[in-house]
């Protein structure tokens, strides 16, 4: 069989890791060929591929990134796009492709294989883990780790010029990452997209401090949050959705906390730091985990599916299941946080 391989969507430490899998796999346990699909939907479209083999794909295991690139081009985007994507199909010559991504490509990849029968297998992939029917998405673990670093050392400069640190992390419509980076960190507070966010409890919780005399205090909030304003609302990609990073809800809310409480308050943006550079041992397991399933479905037939974890077994889904309804914080993790505030 020859086999397509993209990653589409925002970049995730791990990619390589998968790419790599699912090309020694799928050569040595079952003698496929493959091809690398470049910047993801869009190399479908133009047919713009290279060919893949065990050595290609030696030496990136630990590398960040995407050696394929990415866009996030939507081959849904009208009929013209969605024709080229199928012609892609046969001007590549390829059987099955594997593609690599969150909501939005996986999305794709499900309406292809449901719409025109293209034989397709899914790999979950974001920082954000918010993708459903997988316990957990590779990459998040990394981005964990490095929003947590980022809020150490934040601590330690708030706390020697009694500072409020407003941090803004990742997490476009779930708040993972604020709240496992929160936690991780020992935040002071977190706001994440799920929970209508309480300004006045924030404003409580770091009044609450400084009357302990703890003068400064870190406060995680997730990019998706919505503060009832005009953020959020500029430029859109090809999927809908706003470039939130671009629009400043630690700003917004670091202005809030500076005049509500008269604090020396100063603000970090993380950003794409979360998602650059090598991934954690643990993602680069789960990612050569997911590889390996994807690698075998291929050679099983079962498309559209996306590889997945439950629990500590790397199984499958349908697609369908995985992009249906994102998987948000449930109110029962935002409550484990709670009790470390202020
Ligand atoms: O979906 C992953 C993500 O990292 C979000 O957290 C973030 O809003 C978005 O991608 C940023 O994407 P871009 O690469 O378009 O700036």
């Amino acid at each position: 069989m020859r086999v397509g391989i993209l990653t589409g969507g925002g970049d995730c430490p791990g990619l390589n890791a998968v790419i790599r899998a699912v090309v020694k796999v799928g050569a040595r346990r079952h003698g496929h060929e493959h091809v690398g699909i470049l910047r993801g939907w869009r190399g479908l479209l133009e047919a713009d591929a290279v060919p893949l083999s065990a050595r290609d794909v030696s030496g990136v295991l630990a590398r960040g990134g995407t050696m394929l690139k990415s866009s996030r081009t939507n081959p849904f985007r009208d009929a013209d796009a969605t024709r080229a994507a199928l012609e892609g199909f046969t001007r590549l010559g390829i059987d099955a492709l594997v593609a690599i991504g969150g909501e939005d490509t996986l999305g794709a990849a499900s309406r292809l294989h449901s719409e025109h029968g293209v034989p397709v297998v899914g790999v979950p992939k974001t920082i954000d883990n918010d993708l459903s029917g997988t316990d957990v998405t590779f990459g998040f673990d990394t981005a964990v780790q490095i929003a947590t670093d980022a809020i150490d050392r934040l601590h330690t400069t708030a706390e020697s010029h009694d500072r409020v640190m407003v941090v803004e992390v990742m997490g476009r419509h779930a708040g993972w990452i604020a709240l496992y980076s929160g936690l991780a960190g020992g935040a002071d507070y977190i706001l994440i997209p799920e929970q209508p966010p309480d300004i006045d409890g924030l404003l409580s919780s770091v009044g609450a401090r400084h009357e302990r005399g703890l003068d400064y205090s870190i406060v995680v909030v997730s990019e998706g949050v919505d503060l009832g304003d005009e953020g959020g609302r500029g430029e859109r990609d090809e999927f809908g959705h706003a470039r939130l990073a671009q629009q400043g809800v630690g700003d917004r809310l670091g202005v809030i906390v500076r005049e509500a409480t008269g604090y020396d308050t100063r603000v970090t943006v993380l950003g794409h730091v979360q998602r650059g550079g090598t991934p954690t041992a643990r993602d680069r397991v789960l990612a050569t985990r997911f590889g390996t399933r994807a690698a075998d479905m291929v050679a099983e037939g079962l498309f559209g599916r996306m590889a997945a974890l439950h629990g500590d077994t790397v199984t499958d889904v349908p697609l369908q299941e995985a992009v249906g309804t994102l998987k948000t914080v449930p109110p029962a993790y935002y409550d484990l946080a709670t009790p470390f505030f202020g």
